[in-house]
């Protein structure tokens, strides 16, 4: 695919949060390439960063983080230049997010229909009434049932399944060139789940968004990813297409996820799977952050600096000094 259909790259991305306990070092270097109309899966542990990755590429990081380093383009406009108005702009027309609790993001007290129409005349000169008739348009259009009826409604009185269609609604109401969906589905039972998902598929199929879909399910970046970024201890660790990585994981963090059967007694569905515990981002090791669980790890891993990615196939890359192709 040509470089022209690049809506957003990310690279070297560094965001770390300077706390009186240390400084926390969230984001470490991570590298993006999104493409119109394609979905980027990212897929790692709880704490692994990659919703301060996706509130970094928005300039969202909340006090005391701070992007210390790296570059952000969106449809060839330096994000990390903009300010303001301008970066105000960006956020809905470009580039939005959607988050895992659906109401977070709705005000309480004001009807659905009057939440997207507010959204609407704040980006684009329209009368009230036009504003009111495109918000009921758009939420038919993210499949909920009865569109008058859901935009006379508070949020209150919608299911989590209904509030995050108004949220894909209103996330996508202007038709951004970047969709970030951060844990979308997981805070919904299986059926909306998949729901959900159909409704983002959607999206991609006839707007060409591009999507990066934040997930802790393989599962789901299997059904809906063209190409998967696992994140451990905040950096990109395995990335390439999901056919490609699927079959042959080369990360062994990427293999023990693809191993790590769902357990009984889990008491949620994050990947708690995998035997130790991911490393204290206030200290992070100069070397890879994985050798404390990694059963490949060799001397070269302990006495060189974290590795990078590196070409290990077509369009796979793995940061791993000691990789091992493993066929199914
Ligand atoms: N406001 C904050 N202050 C300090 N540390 C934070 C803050 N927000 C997130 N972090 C830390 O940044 C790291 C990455 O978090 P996050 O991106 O939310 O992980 P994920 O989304 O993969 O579960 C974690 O170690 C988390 O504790
Ligand atoms: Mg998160």
């Amino acid at each position: 695919m040509s470089d022209n259909q690049v809506v957003l790259k990310v690279e070297d991305l560094t965001t770390h949060f300077f706390t009186r306990e240390g400084v926390v070092k969230a984001v470490n270097g991570v590298n993006l390439t999104l493409k119109r109309g394609r979905v980027v899966g990212m897929v790692g542990e709880s704490g692994s960063g990659k919703s301060i990755t996706a509130l970094s590429i928005l300039r969202l990081v909340p006090y005391p983080g701070r992007i210390v380093r790296g570059s952000i383009s969106l449809n060839g406009r330096d994000v990390m230049a903009l300010e303001g108005e301008d970066l105000r702009r960006m956020r809905g027309r470009e580039v939005s997010i959607i988050f895992q609790d659906p109401t977070s993001g709705l005000n309480p007290v004001i009807p659905i229909g009057a939440q997207v129409a507010e959204l609407l005349t704040a980006h684009l000169p329209l009368s009230r009434r036009e504003a009111a008739r495109q918000a009921t348009a758009i939420l038919a259009q993210v499949g909920l049932p009865d569109p008058d009826r859901v935009a006379s409604q508070y949020p209150f009185q919608l299911s989590g399944g209904m509030c995050q269609r108004v949220m894909i609604g209103i996330a996508t109401a202007l038709n951004p060139s970047v969709l970030i969906a951060d844990e979308p589905t997981s805070a919904l039972d299986v059926t909306v789940q998949a729901q959900i998902l159909q409704q983002l598929r959607n999206m991609k199929r006839d707007y060409q968004t591009a999507i990066l879909l934040i997930t802790h399910d393989m599962g789901v970046i299997a059904q809906m990813a063209d190409e998967v970024a696992v994140m451990y201890a905040g950096s990109v660790v395995e990335y390439g297409d999901v056919r490609e990585v699927f079959r042959s994981p080369t990360h062994p963090y990427t293999w023990a996820l693809l191993n790590a059967l769902p357990r009984l007694d889990a008491y949620d569905q994050e990947l708690r799977t995998i035997p130790g515990a991911p490393p204290n981002p206030i200290n992070l090791p100069d070397e890879c952050p994985f050798i404390p669980r990694c059963n490949k790890a060799r001397t070269v891993c302990r006495t060189s600096p974290r590795p990078l990615l590196a070409e290990c196939g077509p369009n796979h890359w793995v940061a791993c000094y000691n990789p091992v192709i493993h066929e199914w």
